[in-house]
């Protein structure tokens, strides 16, 4: 993770996007510190980043781009943001008004990293195969998610059908409810650095909607021994982000997984908010 210092606590809205974008291309992930940054500046730091925003529809909007994290207490595995979805945003980005004093830190892999990690027949393996997730997602969650992708009100499946991309197969289900079954590579090359990445969310299960299943894309069985070698290849590449008050943090969602550590401090406060290059 590349650590940018601002000397002169200049704005964070005077950083220029092509040099955002150069150091993210080249290190994956960035640490901004010692810029002047609110709430608000963060969400228009944002704006100015990405070109589109998009949004987890299970966390409360608390400004336009972005949201207080709040998904439990529980420590969370490393994900791409939105991995288990049909659209995964380009950027995450986090800002940590609080950052905690006790565990509860941030922690991210960069997945080059991690790729070089696994050996080579699962490296093979996982570039040849897609992986299925699988996941139950309520009515009102689903209304809002597509929403806010396709930035206008949705209210039926088919207005969304049409627009699926090729990965992904909606099952209508009682009550409103779906079922989405979204294929990809967990090995691939990232579109922004042209590494090759392992990148995935295989290994968090999400707090804010029913467990996803994971899966090879036909439905059979992902053999515990390659879970085993994908989970220990991540984990030794897990670090936490060193997120001290008033840091920026900024991912390329394609190649660098974040996760958490369980929340013992109840005082940290940390925002994030997703975009599309
Ligand atoms: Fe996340």
């Amino acid at each position: 993770m590349k650590v940018i210092i601002n000397n002169k606590r200049g704005s964070i809205l005077d950083i220029e996007k092509g040099y955002i974008l150069e150091n993210l291309k080249e290190y994956g992930s960035l640490n901004l510190k010692n810029f002047d940054v609110s709430v608000d500046t963060f969400s228009k730091f944002i704006g100015k980043i990405a070109s589109r925003i998009t949004n987890d529809p299970a966390r409360k909007a608390s400004t336009k781009n972005t949201q207080q994290i709040m998904a439990g207490d529980m420590a969370m595995g490393l994900h791409l943001e939105n991995g288990n979805a049909p659209y995964v945003p380009d950027f995450q980005f986090f800002y940590c008004p609080i950052a905690p004093k006790k565990l509860s830190r941030t922690t991210y892999c960069d997945g080059e990293k991690a790729f070089r990690r696994l050996s080579k027949p699962t490296a093979k393996l996982l570039q040849n195969r897609k992986i299925m997730y699988t996941r139950f997602i309520d009515e009102a969650l689903w209304k809002k998610y597509f929403s806010t992708e396709f930035n206008k009100q949705v209210t039926s499946l088919d207005e969304v059908r049409p627009f699926l991309p090729e990965n992904t197969e909606i099952i209508d289900h009682d009550n409103g409810k779906i079922e989405w079954r979204v294929r990809r590579y967990a090995v691939y090359n990232d579109p922004m650095s042209k590494l090759k990445v392992q990148a995935h969310s295989i290994l968090a299960p999400s707090i804010n909607y029913d467990i996803p299943r994971v899966t090879w894309s036909d439905g059979s069985l992902i053999n515990p021994s390659i879970i085993g070698e994908i989970i220990e290849s991540c984990e030794k590449e897990t670090h936490p982000i060193d997120l001290e008050d008033g840091d920026v943090a900024i991912l390329n969602n394609h190649r660098v997984m974040h996760g958490r550590e369980e929340i013992l401090d109840p005082n940290r406060v940390l925002f994030g908010g997703q975009g599309y290059l």
